[in-house]
């Protein structure tokens, strides 16, 4: 079996994914004229051009616009369905899915309508085809503790659905230290806690996550490199790293795939994941991401072997179905 067909074949779990990223251009003209919302491109054409992004805040002015065509429940069902169906086609069986309520909440869309509607394709995805899954609700950091707390509050009602509680958004400014409280609150609730750190932001971002934060897992957290006592930590503790190469260099974190230091991270025993992020924005799904940074970085047969068991190893699935999915790799 070539590589290639090894990436495509065998099962895997994506551990990084925004569920609003998986928007595609297409699909946001068809939720537009539905829902009558205009946004700021004529053709699919002019959205690809859009798509050319200099840094993380420049994209995500971008996404927030194209997540404004996301009204009723029905659109967010769609959303997730179309997501699920490319799980199936790239094999991946078990997704941990983020999403933003603030991004949705503050333009009057219920808390209640986002999550019913994601709830709903991902329950039909487990029982049609047997994927498996975790939500995850992420905090914008570029807004304040005070908003986070009341979306926490929300969240309450629907903790049956919710796993966890992450950080994204805008990171350089907006350390994870802002969320202390925050965090602190939701370990309480019985969330567990997840955050991006080291995209774009110093390795001090990842320090904090760790010990501020409690995080079980750092999404991204490329530029932990430029720490050596900090890889220490990451690796004594067996804290994961979800990387997202096609993303990092959309985001010009890394100028092009070949520069990637995902090999450097594999060589010093880092847990690292790869995922996508945010696909329909940055150029492909996982299997993609996975078969790009394999030939730029001439991974072996070996390397994307460890990737994906990683990919589960670093789930939140528990131990049995952790070693069941491994043993099939
Ligand atoms: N980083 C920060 N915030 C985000 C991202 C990301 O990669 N994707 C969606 N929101
Ligand atoms: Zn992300």
């Amino acid at each position: 079996m070539s590589i290639v067909e090894f990436i495509k074949k065998k099962p895997k779990a994506e551990l990084h994914l925004h569920i609003e990223g998986t928007l595609e251009p297409e699909h946001m003209f068809v939720l537009a004229k539905r829902n009558n919302i205009q946004i700021p491109f004529n053709n699919i054409s002019d959205v690809k051009k859009a798509y050319n992004f200099s840094n993380l805040e420049s994209f995500l002015k971008i996404y927030y616009e194209g997540s404004k065509v996301l009204v009723k429940e029905q659109d967010f069902f769609d959303l997730t369905w179309a997501y699920v169906l490319k799980c199936k086609e790239d094999n991946v069986v078990h997704t941990e899915v983020f999403f933003d309520p603030q991004t949705h909440v503050y333009r009057g869309i219920s808390f209640d309508t986002v999550i019913s509607g994601i709830y709903r394709a991902l329950k039909k995805a487990n029982k049609e085809f047997g994927l498996s899954f975790k939500i995850i609700m992420c905090f914008l950091r570029h807004l304040d503790q005070e908003s986070g707390l009341e979306i926490l509050n929300q969240a309450l009602a629907h903790k049956d659905k919710i796993f966890g509680v992450g950080l994204d958004s805008s990171e350089t400014g907006n350390p994870p230290r802002k969320f202390e409280k925050l965090f602190k609150k939701a370990i309480e609730k019985d969330f567990i806690t997840v955050a991006h750190a080291g995209e774009e932001g110093p390795p001090e971002y990842i320090w904090e996550a760790l010990n501020l934060l409690n995080v079980k897992r750092i999404d991204h957290g490329v530029q932990c490199l430029h720490d050596e006592k900090l890889v220490k930590k990451l690796c004594n503790n067996q804290i994961p790293l979800t990387v997202c190469p096609l993303s990092n260099i959309k985001l010009r974190v890394f100028k092009k795939l070949e520069e990637h230091n995902l090999k450097k991270m594999l060589d010093k025993k880092l847990i690292v994941t790869v995922n996508s992020d945010d696909p329909a924005y940055f150029g492909g799904y996982v299997n993609k991401n996975l078969i790009e940074i394999q030939a730029a970085l001439n991974l072996s047969a070996n390397e994307v072997k460890t990737l994906l068991i990683n990919s589960f190893k670093s789930s939140f699935l528990k131990e049995e179905e952790k070693k069941e999915w491994i043993s099939k790799i």
